[in-house]
């Protein structure tokens, strides 16, 4: 199965919504927060990407094959709080790979194009969020150099009616 990583263009904004949600869907599973169902919701959001993936600031990358797109990247650059040393970093909001074409070295090709996309932006470090229980991304990020900087702990207060 031949894969080419290319760059979103503005008609993919309603596909990559739809993997935002199945991304989203799949970290619910593995005790992410609970996915919003507001279609309304998120067809607005559709017309913010659209809108983000025209910035410069940011990187949306897709993997295809010669019929479908399986895979897809969201990273952004942004800079540290001003109390600290000025820094741009490489934030990687998402990856995900359809369940039909994993363990294939997609996600690690579209995050070794986007790191050397974030390198070429003088970007000093790459840094992403992880749910403690998601193994696979675990294993994945490990694979491409990442380690544990922080860890964000979190107590529940009121039950969810
Ligand atoms: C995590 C995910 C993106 C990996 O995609 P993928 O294309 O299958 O990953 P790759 O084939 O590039 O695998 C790269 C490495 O990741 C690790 N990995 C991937 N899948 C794994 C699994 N099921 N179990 C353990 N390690 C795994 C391995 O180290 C693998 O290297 P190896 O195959 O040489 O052992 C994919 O499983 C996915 O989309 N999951 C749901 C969404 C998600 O969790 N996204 C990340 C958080 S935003």
């Amino acid at each position: 199965m031949g894969i080419q990583i290319r760059h979103a263009e503005d008609r993919d904004g309603h596909f990559i919504t739809g993997l935002i949600r199945a991304t989203l869907q799949d970290m619910e599973s593995v005790g992410g927060h609970e996915v919003n169902q507001n279609e309304d919701f998120w067809r607005k959001y559709a017309e913010k990407i659209v809108e983000s993936i025209r910035k410069g600031d940011r990187i949306y990358l897709l993997a295809q094959t010669d019929r479908s797109i399986v895979g897809f990247l969201e990273g952004k650059i942004v800079k540290l709080q001003e109390v600290f040393a000025h820094r741009k970093i490489f934030h990687i909001s998402i990856v995900y790979v359809i369940p039909q074409t994993r363990r294939r070295g997609i996600a690690a090709s579209l995050a070794e194009e986007a790191l050397q996309w974030a390198s070429g932006q003088g970007c000093h470090e790459a840094d992403l969020n992880v749910l403690f229980n998601n193994d696979k991304a675990i294993g994945l990020y490990k694979k491409l150099g990442f380690n544990v900087f922080r860890y964000q702990l979190k107590k529940k207060l009121l039950p969810i009616a």
